[in-house]
């Protein structure tokens, strides 16, 4: 594991970004994975900032999200197809069809599991993929206690997921009960895993996985197995 502590949220951004720019000069076509949250909002302006300057291109990327909510449409401004959009799509050459997140409007949800991860082994894997941390551990929407073998599928949202998602909605109760999430065997199948954590709230998480124990009821943890993790983190104190 490759630990990269940093200074600021600015810092970790850009290093992450960086790492991403890399690998699309590398690699044009690349696979890219990506995730949502309040983290990444840094990640996605630098990343639209090197495509400004013509340093990178999405024309040949295939990018898939990590999770999307049950129940809300994809047109909400607190989904995650919307945030997307928001952050990243609409800055960048992105073609519209290249683009995926899984769908939690899917009349049969058991089924766009399948296909989910079925569309990213047919696209031959995520080359890189970037991940948040929640406080709990979790990664994607994998809450502890979900088996490390999952692979996409249909979660019920811990209640402290729910509470600190509900500033993206009017309130808690509109906040959805479940989502579709990537599972931690359809992660863990990335060839490369940059993990961004800043911030006080995060510190205690960012301890945890650094001490190193794996287990199930901290999600994050099996991350460590990974052959190529690294982790940007760091906070104000
Ligand atoms: C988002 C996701 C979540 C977040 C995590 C941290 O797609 O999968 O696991 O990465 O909840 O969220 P923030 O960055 O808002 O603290």
């Amino acid at each position: 594991v490759k630990w990269i502590k940093v200074g600021s949220y600015e810092e970790m951004s850009k290093i992450a970004s960086s790492i991403f720019v890399k690998q699309l000069q590398n690699k044009s076509n690349s696979v890219l994975g990506f995730a949502t949250g309040g983290s990444p909002v840094g990640f996605y302006k630098e990343i639209v900032k090197s495509y400004q300057e013509g340093k990178i291109s999405f024309e040949e990327v295939t990018s898939f999200n990590l999770d999307e909510y049950v129940g809300i449409p994809s047109s909400s401004p607190a989904s995650y197809a919307t945030y997307m959009i928001e952050n990243l799509f609409q800055h960048v050459d992105v073609p519209k069809e290249s683009y995926h997140l899984p769908n939690g409007n899917a009349i049969n949800l058991e089924e766009e599991c399948l296909r989910y991860d079925k569309s990213i082994e047919a696209a031959g894997g995520i080359d890189l993929q970037l991940l948040g941390i929640g406080v709990n551990g979790h990664i994607a929407f994998n809450e502890p206690g979900i088996p490390f073998t999952s692979l996409t599928n249909i979660v019920d949202l811990a209640e402290s997921t729910r509470i600190e998602n509900a500033r993206y909605f009017e309130n808690l109760e509109d906040v959805p009960t479940q989502a579709i999430t990537m599972g931690i065997q359809s992660i863990m199948n990335a060839k490369k895993i940059v993990l961004i954590a800043f911030g006080d709230k995060k510190v205690a998480a960012i301890e945890r996985l650094y001490r190193g124990t794996i287990t199930e009821d901290f999600p994050a943890s099996q991350l460590l197995k990974h052959s190529n993790l690294t982790v940007i983190y760091g906070s104000e104190g």
